[in-house]
């Protein structure tokens, strides 16, 4: 199968969360299976590149609805992953990919639906069309749709969309008059098609126009057709069932793996721990913790949103770090307020807790690397790839009970003494306050059960095999639609 990825974010070139390490992953297990995979994303001003890039053609013309724009195609390779880059400097010469300073760019709606547009514009430049157009997240949502245009090229006329869902929370709202802005019709402004609550929602639009619909776990599928979780889509979601389906994500090994990673100082195995404590070691005198391994760490790398309840770790940590022996090494940006209400609590009990503001991939492999714990009070999480990392590592994921950490984690069992991590089922103070106890608890008094639960977690597969095989199947019954 010929499978194009357009995607917001890939690493090594761009990436703010998961989908950054989604794309590039599930590509090259789609590539061993000898599919020709490509993958194309916009051109950011902060695109580290990794190897040559080319220039495909410029100008490129990209058929708005107001009129032609004219953009470049380059192409690189990520392994033997042709990489395309959409480059149009109004839209995507700034350093962030979604906004800067905690705030989203006031133009993010026209920026990532010229990208769709660009997108489709580009498969006749390049004389390639995709029998299988794999789009996530808003960002690319509005392709589906115009993937059902007549005046789209004819070279894409058998090519059926996939939409994943990484994130339901996002929609992409805009004001109707910005419907042809991409070159849809006034047909398109409807209940049943882009229309919501009175705006264009491009993830409406994805939903009822992708041939196929997945998202990142079993139980998010579940959870995203209930009010609770649909985020007002939820009845789009039930109308369209019988064509979503959850596939949890893996991890890239080659990249995420304690027995190979150039980013820390010590490489260690389930079956030789000795460099976890060097990682240990380093960790806490990189952030300026106290030199001591017989105390545990607990590690949060993440966006710091809404989303993460890190809100709710805020109002525990002052009394975890004064009733217990504990320490935390804390990594992420965005909610300002957050940043600031973490830095108070370092700046009142330093030595016990040390937060780093910002994005730093080598420190968030340590992070994983060198934890004893990991925390994720997801509000709600789609999939989660840190407490898969974290596993992997042999750091004990803590995890509220939603979306993909109810797949991946399992609970510790005090009576078998199994599991691979702590979850706690109510998202308020004192379950969190309760379950890192917990966790605490298990470290200090059953220190068996530790190491048993330390080994089955840096034991799970979680390779991309198996959920790109089931990939295959989905883009093979999207292509038998007619
Ligand atoms: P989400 O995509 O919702 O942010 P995931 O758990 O799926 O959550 O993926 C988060 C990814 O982003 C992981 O690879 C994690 O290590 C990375 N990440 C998040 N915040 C940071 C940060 N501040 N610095 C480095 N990496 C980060
Ligand atoms: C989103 C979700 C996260 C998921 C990631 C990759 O950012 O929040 O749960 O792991 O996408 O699919």
């Amino acid at each position: 199968m010929r499978i194009l990825f357009a995607t917001s974010e890939c690493s090594p070139y761009a990436k703010v969360g998961g989908l950054g390490d989604v794309i590039p992953s599930l590509a090259v297990a789609l590539k061993q299976m000898r599919h020709d995979v490509r993958i194309v994303l916009p051109k950011y001003g902060s695109v580290n590149y990794v190897s040559k890039c080319e220039v495909v053609e410029d100008p490129m013309i990209v058929n708005m609805g107001y009129g032609l724009e004219f953009a470049q195609l380059l192409r690189t390779e990520y392994g033997n992953i042709p990489v395309y880059f959409i480059e149009f400097d109004r839209y995507f010469a700034r350093h962030g990919i979604y906004g800067e300073f905690g705030h989203g760019y006031h133009d993010n709606w026209r920026r990532f639906t010229f990208f769709c547009r660009a997108v489709i514009d580009m498969c006749p430049f390049l004389n390639w069309a995709p029998d299988i157009m794999h789009t996530n997240d808003w960002p690319t949502g509005v392709i589906p749709a115009l993937l059902s245009l007549h005046t789209k090229p004819n070279i894409l006329n058998a090519t059926k969309s996939i939409f994943t869902i990484h994130n339901m929370a996002h929609h992409g709202y805009a004001s109707k008059e910005l419907l042809q802005f991409t070159g849809l019709y006034d047909h398109y402004w409807h209940p049943f098609a882009m229309e919501a609550c009175g705006a264009i929602n491009v993830m409406k639009g994805a939903l009822q126009f992708a041939s196929k619909i997945t998202t990142v776990s079993k139980t998010y599928a579940e959870e995203i057709k209930t009010a609770e979780y649909g985020c007002g889509l939820d009845d789009v979601l039930r109308y369209r069932a019988k064509d979503l389906v959850g596939i949890c994500n893996g991890v890239d090994t080659d990249v995420w793996n304690p027995m190979v990673d150039k980013f820390l100082p010590e490489n260690f195995s389930a079956q030789s721990l000795g460099g976890k404590k060097t990682c240990k070691q380093h960790l806490q005198r990189e952030l300026g913790l106290s030199n001591d391994l017989n105390i545990p760490i607990f590690g949060v790398v993440s966006r710091f949103f809404h989303q993460k309840g890190l809100d709710i770790l805020c109002n525990i940590l002052p009394g975890v770090l004064k009733n217990m022996n504990v320490q935390f090494a804390i990594l992420g940006f965005g909610d300002q307020y957050l940043e600031w209400r973490l830095k108070d609590i370092m700046s009142r009990l330093g030595g016990k807790i040390s937060v780093r503001i910002g994005f730093d991939e080598k420190l968030s492999h340590l992070i994983e690397a060198g934890s004893d714990f990991f925390v994720m009070p997801s509000r709600y999480e789609p999939c989660g790839l840190n407490q898969m990392y974290s596993m992997i590592y042999g750091s004990l994921p803590i995890v509220h009970a939603t979306g993909g950490l109810i797949d991946t984690v399992d609970n510790y069992n005090e009576l078998t003494g199994t599991g691979t991590g702590f979850i706690f089922n109510d998202l308020t103070d004192s379950a969190l306050y309760n379950t890192i106890g917990w966790a605490c608890a298990t470290y200090y008094d059953r220190p068996g059960d530790f190491a048993k639960l330390r080994q089955s977690a840096m034991e799970k597969d979680f390779s991309w095999a198996k959920p790109a095989k089931e990939y295959e199947k989905i883009y093979l019954a999207a292509m038998g639609e007619s």
